[in-house]
């Protein structure tokens, strides 16, 4: 039934095939397969050097592959690069830039936008999304004066104000306070019944908890569409036993295995 076909194609809004980068000469990703599906919530975790900020950039186009495609809802970035928003790992603000919350939130309008000026309806999106971040009250506050947390909130706002399709986040919540952090990924629970979810961490504890389904990454992605991380995946992520780093791992993300976080 051709109707039924086309509805599967429509719901994967990521398919990434064969996908091989190397920066300086050095491969950072080996033949990556990954198809992500329409509202799936993703958590990548992997060491630090992993690629898993390399292959955030690739699936926005700030990177050339040595090999392989990138698809977002079936057509290559050139087409189909504005249905994703990024939330980058480092957010560099000089904190003595005279500029405000709002005015962050609104940037993230500019690559929609076709006049020179915000439209009222830029007005109301950008305010809509400080409110889904709970952080419409500190909308005139300078963005140097936001704790961590906050401005995390606030680069959410910028990021969904673009009305993306998918949301790619990279380590969203090193620089946060852990008592935030919980209401961070509460807002990112209720980001996700609209926006399909990327989020990427070294940090296991910090994503398990939340995320739909999670994938291990070092140069090469382990992934079986599923919550549970198998001994396999992690010990060929991190190149060690799992005992070394099962420690704390909440117990429904590990596969049962034997008596190492029983
Ligand atoms: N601009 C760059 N120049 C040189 N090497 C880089 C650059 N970006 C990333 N790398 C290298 O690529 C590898 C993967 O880095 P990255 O994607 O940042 O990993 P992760 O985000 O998992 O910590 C590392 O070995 C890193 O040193
Ligand atoms: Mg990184």
């Amino acid at each position: 039934m051709p109707y039924a076909c086309e509805n599967i194609i429509e719901n994967k809004v990521i398919e990434i095939n064969d996908l091989s980068v190397s920066i300086n000469g050095m491969s950072v990703l080996d033949n990556i397969n990954l198809t992500v599906f329409d509202r799936d919530f993703l958590g990548i975790i992997g060491p630090n050097g992993g690629g898993k900020t390399t292959l955030l950039r690739t699936m926005l186009g700030l990177i050339n592959p040595d090999h392989g495609t990138v698809l977002i809802m079936g057509k290559p970035l050139r087409q189909s690069r504005h249905l994703i928003s990024y939330v980058p790992q480092y957010a560099t603000f000089d904190r003595t830039f005279p500029i405000s919350v709002w005015e962050v939130v609104l940037m993230g309008r500019l690559g929609q936008k076709i006049g020179r000026s915000y439209s009222k309806e830029d007005h109301y999106i950008a305010l809509e999304a400080l409110e889904r971040v709970e952080m419409e009250k500190l909308k005139n506050r300078q963005i140097g004066q936001l704790s961590g947390g906050e401005r995390q909130r606030v680069l959410v706002a910028r990021a969904i104000a673009a009305k993306p399709k998918i949301l790619l986040l990279d380590e969203p919540t090193a620089s946060v306070d852990s008592r935030f952090e919980a209401g961070f990924y509460d807002i990112m629970q209720d980001l996700n019944k609209e926006i399909t979810i990327i989020l990427v961490s070294h940090d296991i504890s910090a994503v398990s908890a939340y995320v739909k389904t999670i994938a291990c990454l070092n140069q090469q992605l382990f992934y079986q569409h599923a919550k549970e991380l198998t001994e396999e995946m992690i010990e060929h992520a991190y190149h060690c036993p799992v005992h070394l780093i099962a420690h704390g791992i909440p117990h429904r993300v590990l596969a049962p295995h034997d008596g190492v976080v029983g």
